[in-house]
């Protein structure tokens, strides 16, 4: 490793990012990690740091870290009409910011290069003119995890290791398997049996991975797998593990790109984990550091009101320590009550203003239906953006003159019984999550439900129907 200098990285050095690990509660700083991705001395969780970037003077607009940061912008720029593999994924085009590795060595699936859309009739309905979805749903496997996938997965080969594994509610298992498949490597997939759409567990299945679906939630999954990797030769690819976080950062990069490094006034995240708020927010304090932003938009997370640990936290104990819930939502991405990240997660949106809200079942249900009906489309867990920022706000938090982006997470395929179920009026029907009765809001669903009709095969038939629904 060369001396660490106080300079931002030199693009001239091509791929000049030295990294290191160092834990997020002693501080202690290390060029290894332990299998669990856990602090030896202390326990808690590890982040990547690049000692060569810090400390940084950010002086935007002028001086070293402009020049770095305008050269940083022009070679990611370039690198658009690249056809080798590496810049043709939207991961490692921003391969500066993020942990060293040779070209060869990298697995991808072009992962990233995700769209920004306007949403015009969210815009009318939340009152907030500028809003923008950032759709990760359209990556490879149909959710964010591929962005950090490409990168922890590369690290997983080249750290030798035949298997890789992880805990998951679909979409982790689901990456992890296809870059593992990719790779070469063989993958062991945790799930709570029952709790997870069959469109993610089939990703799995078909991907090659050896797919346990353990008698137990999400959080029982990931305590398993904790376990396990200290006693097989298997790496574990949780958001636990540091390298996912750095892959997940690059969201961040390209948003800000699309935009014209012109930061929005507010990012919304779905909550779960708290490793994709946790990259977020790490992708943006490097980013300002590095004179690439000059202000940070501020980061918010919403959770589903029954799996709120993090809402909880906050409010109960001012984010000093977790409050761990028995987490139940029909957004089963975010069916977590044992947020794994929480530290990480109450550390960015300090650090950049934001704030955690919760949404309920019905709020989260009519937000799908209504970014489906811009002909865009998300999973339920990735909905709970547009339903937090209706909250945000009516609280005043987010003001109609303000820019907002929400990060969809997930495809709307990802959880077709979710979908079709609310469209026949079904969702809430043998759930334990009833409909409040609130007579607005179910005035508000059946306005958003299309079922499908059934009919008789002739001409008469369509065209009663199309006359009815011109009414
Ligand atoms: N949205 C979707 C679609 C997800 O799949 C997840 C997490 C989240 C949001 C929350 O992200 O955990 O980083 O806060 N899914 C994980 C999984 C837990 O196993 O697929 P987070």
């Amino acid at each position: 490793m060369p001396p660490p200098s106080t300079s931002a990285p030199d693009v001239s050095r091509s791929r000049a990012t030295d990294s290191r690990f160092r834990c997020i509660a002693c501080g202690d700083a290390s060029d290894t990690a332990t299998r669990d991705f856990r602090c030896p001395h202390c326990g808690d969780l590890l982040e990547i740091v690049y000692p060569a970037w810090s400390p940084s003077p950010a002086i935007p607009g002028s001086g070293p870290a402009a020049t770095v940061a305008s050269e940083l912008k022009s070679t990611w720029q370039q690198r658009r009409l690249s056809l080798d593999p590496v810049d043709l994924s939207g991961v490692w085009r921003f391969r500066e910011l993020l942990p060293f590795v040779s070209d060869d060595a990298v697995i991808t699936l072009r992962e990233g290069n995700t769209p920004l859309y306007d949403l015009p009739h969210c815009a009318r309905i939340t009152g907030v003119p500028r809003l923008f979805a950032k759709h990760q749903g359209l990556n490879p496997t149909g959710s964010f995890k591929d962005t950090g996938m490409t990168v922890a997965a590369t690290f997983a080969r080249l750290a030798g290791f035949r298997w890789v594994a992880c805990a998951s509610t679909g979409n982790t298992s689901a990456s992890m398997a296809a870059y593992a498949a990719r790779g070469g490597l063989r993958s062991l997939v945790l799930v709570p049996e029952g709790k997870i759409s069959w469109s993610k567990l089939s990703q799995s299945l078909d991907y090659g991975a050896v797919t346990c679906q353990l008698r137990t939630d999400f959080d029982g999954c990931l305590r398993l797998l904790q376990e396990l990797v200290l006693r097989a030769p298997v790496y574990q690819l949780n958001s636990i593990n540091p390298f996912r976080l750095e892959g997940q950062k690059t969201l961040a990069l390209e948003l800000l790109e699309q935009l014209d490094w012109q930061p929005p006034d507010h990012i919304i995240v779905p909550g779960g984990n708290l490793g994709n708020s946790s990259a977020i927010g790490k992708a943006l304090l490097e980013m300002r550091a590095l004179g690439l932003i000059s202000r940070l938009p501020k980061l918010s997370v919403i959770q589903a009101e029954g799996a709120n640990a993090l809402v909880r936290t906050l409010r109960e104990t001012g984010g000093k320590h977790l409050v761990t819930v028995q987490a139940e939502t029909r957004a089963t991405a975010i069916r977590i009550g044992n947020p794994a990240s929480w530290k990480k997660a109450v550390h960015v949106l300090e650090a950049t203003g934001g704030l955690c809200e919760q949404v309920t079942e019905i709020e989260i249900a009519q937000a799908k239906a209504e970014i489906g009906a811009e002909g865009i489309g998300c999973e339920p867990a990735s909905a709970v953006t547009l339903a937090g920022l209706k909250k945000l706000v009516k609280s005043g938090f987010v003001k109609p003159e303000e820019s907002a982006v929400l990060v969809l997470t997930g495809n709307l395929l990802k959880d077709p019984d979710f979908t079709m179920e609310f469209h026949r009026g079904d969702l809430f029907k043998h759930s334990v999550i009833k409909d409040s009765g609130d007579g607005d809001s179910s005035a508000a669903l059946n306005s958003l439900r299309r079922p499908p009709i059934v009919l008789d095969a002739t001409l008469d038939a369509v065209i009663r129907t199309l006359k009815q629904a011109e009414k």
